[in-house]
């Protein structure tokens, strides 16, 4: 019997702290050696010329995610599953719903058996919506118990958005219970007066979906999540920064030692507001929250990520397709910005876009990508180290990257159950050309080959990362 089932030869291997030529030996789905020469193994795979990277881990994906309104998302875990193959993510960390009035434990049965179908391993946020005193004392630590260890929470959209209170209240069950909690940092009120007052003087088209949040109500929100995090000692991550004013406070806020981190998207160092002005609906398929802002901000938050400010670089992919009865024109193409879903797809595109506008265009180096692809959200979501390394006793999942291949983004590419990209048409430089989850090919040259079903939950336990600091403004924590 061969000494390793799988071997993969003559790759550079890179991970967050360096690259080097290698050869790496795998055993029952995991890591088993990395070793310069590997030669006794069952299966062979040549990596020569290509990157051998960590699996990506995009901890930030609504997928068959259930609405409010009754609704799914039209991405499914198996659509999703080949999408993220075939831009080289392996594991997702994606959302658990709630809705005002309803609790969180029924949702979240239904939704493990939504995920179970899939190909993808996979953890989950769980929604805070309305944290009523049965929800936080009965259900979060049933939720918690069953391996959730972030809550996410949302200070904006009308049915989901909590008051300062209530935020306060999900900061400390989180603090309770050993969670990290996730914030979409936009201020509500001002977000809704903005919105009445441009619709009432008839600024209803998409791109005045940018008009009604700019860049002040995330750096508000984004004050105050801090803010209020900082005085019960909770560590949060901020969600999709948009903008340098927003990161400002976190780089601020971690400066002063707390435990604040910020995650951003390829949207917002690829897209602009302008592309919400295309003619008729054509910008409802770019419309997300935050809006993407300009070609000068995109080169901001490649700073912020340089300074490490932004550490994390997720997809916030959104199953919403263009046409349809569940898509951006479901309230039809002449729907005020209000009423047009938000959300854009981007799980395959992910990977290929970082690497190309960050390492390939010289914004980072290598281990940065894999660092703000794989390792950071496996860290910063207690996956870590099962997920996001190459190294002996981690999941064997890699992907073999040409870093030369120069590829046309179409949404056929993207292989999702979503009719477009908003990425149509970008160049990128440096593609997947293989994915391997726990030892087996699941992607091979765009071809996407694994069994529905095969996705595995990822139990997560307690983490050092989510402990608090012991540190409040004035000594004071209540129980
Ligand atoms: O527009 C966005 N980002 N939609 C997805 C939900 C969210 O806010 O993350
Ligand atoms: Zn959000
Ligand atoms: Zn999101």
């Amino acid at each position: 019997m061969a000494e390793f089932e799988l071997a993969i030869r003559g790759g550079l291997v890179a991970t967050a702290f360096g690259a080097a030529r290698c050869d790496i030996g795998v055993n029952g789905g995991r890591i088993a050696a990395i070793a310069e020469r590997i030669t006794d193994a069952a299966q062979v795979i040549e990596a020569d010329g290509l990157y051998v990277l960590p699996g990506g881990v995009d901890s930030h994906c609504h997928i068959e995610q259930p609405e409010a309104n009754g609704t799914v998302h039209e991405d499914g875990f198996v659509t999703a599953s080949a999408s993220a193959f075939a831009g080289g993510t392996t594991s997702v960390v994606c959302f658990v719903p709630q809705f005002k009035g309803g609790g969180i434990l029924e949702r979240f049965a239904d939704y493990r058996a939504r995920a179970a179908k899939g190909m993808l391993d996979h953890a989950f946020h769980q929604i805070i919506a309305d944290p009523t005193d049965a929800v936080m004392n009965d259900e979060v630590p049933k939720v918690v118990a069953e391996g959730v260890r972030s809550l996410k929470v949302f200070l904006t959209y009308e049915p989901l958005h909590l008051n300062d209170g209530e935020y306060l209240k999900v900061l400390l069950a989180a603090r309770r219970h050993g969670c990290l909690v996730t914030v979409h940092c936009e201020n509500y009120d001002a977000i809704k007066w903005r919105t009445e007052a441009l619709l009432a003087a008839g600024m209803t088209a998409p791109k005045y979906h940018a008009w009604s949040r700019p860049r002040v109500v995330e750096r508000e929100a984004t004050h105050r999540a801090i803010a209020l995090a900082e005085l019960v000692d909770q560590p949060i991550q901020v969600f999709h920064v948009s903008c340098e004013e927003a990161a400002e406070e976190i780089a601020r806020a971690q400066a002063r030692g707390l435990k604040v981190w910020g995650e951003t998207c390829p949207q917002y160092v690829t897209l602009t507001a302008g592309h919400m002005d295309r003619p008729g609906f054509e910008g409802s398929k770019f419309m997300c929250s935050p809006a993407p802002r300009d070609t000068a901000e995109h080169a901001r938050i490649w700073e912020m990520i340089r300074r490490g400010t932004l550490d994390v670089v997720s997809s916030d992919h959104c199953g919403f397709s263009y046409e349809g009865t569940r898509g951006k024109a479901q309230n039809g193409r002449a729907a005020p910005f209000r009423d047009i879903p938000n959300g854009i797809p981007g799980l395959a595109a992910r990977m290929p876009i970082v690497f190309s506008e960050g390492v390939t265009k010289g914004r980072i180096a290598i281990e940065e990508f894999v660092k703000l692809t794989a390792t950071n959200p496996a860290r910063i979501m207690g996956l870590y180290p099962r997920k996001g390394v190459i190294q002996p006793g981690a999941d064997a999942d890699l992907v073999l990257w040409d870093p030369a291949k120069r590829v046309t983004i179409t949404n056929a590419l993207m292989q999702h159950a979503i009719d477009y990209t908003p990425y149509e048409g970008l160049e990128v430089t440096g593609w997947p050309t293989m994915t391997i989850r726990r030892g087996e090919v699941v992607m091979r040259d765009g071809k996407v080959q694994a069994e529905p079903g095969s996705g595995r939950y990822l139990p997560r336990g307690p983490y050092d990362l989510v402990k608090p600091r012991g540190v409040t403004p004035d000594g004071f924590m209540p129980s």
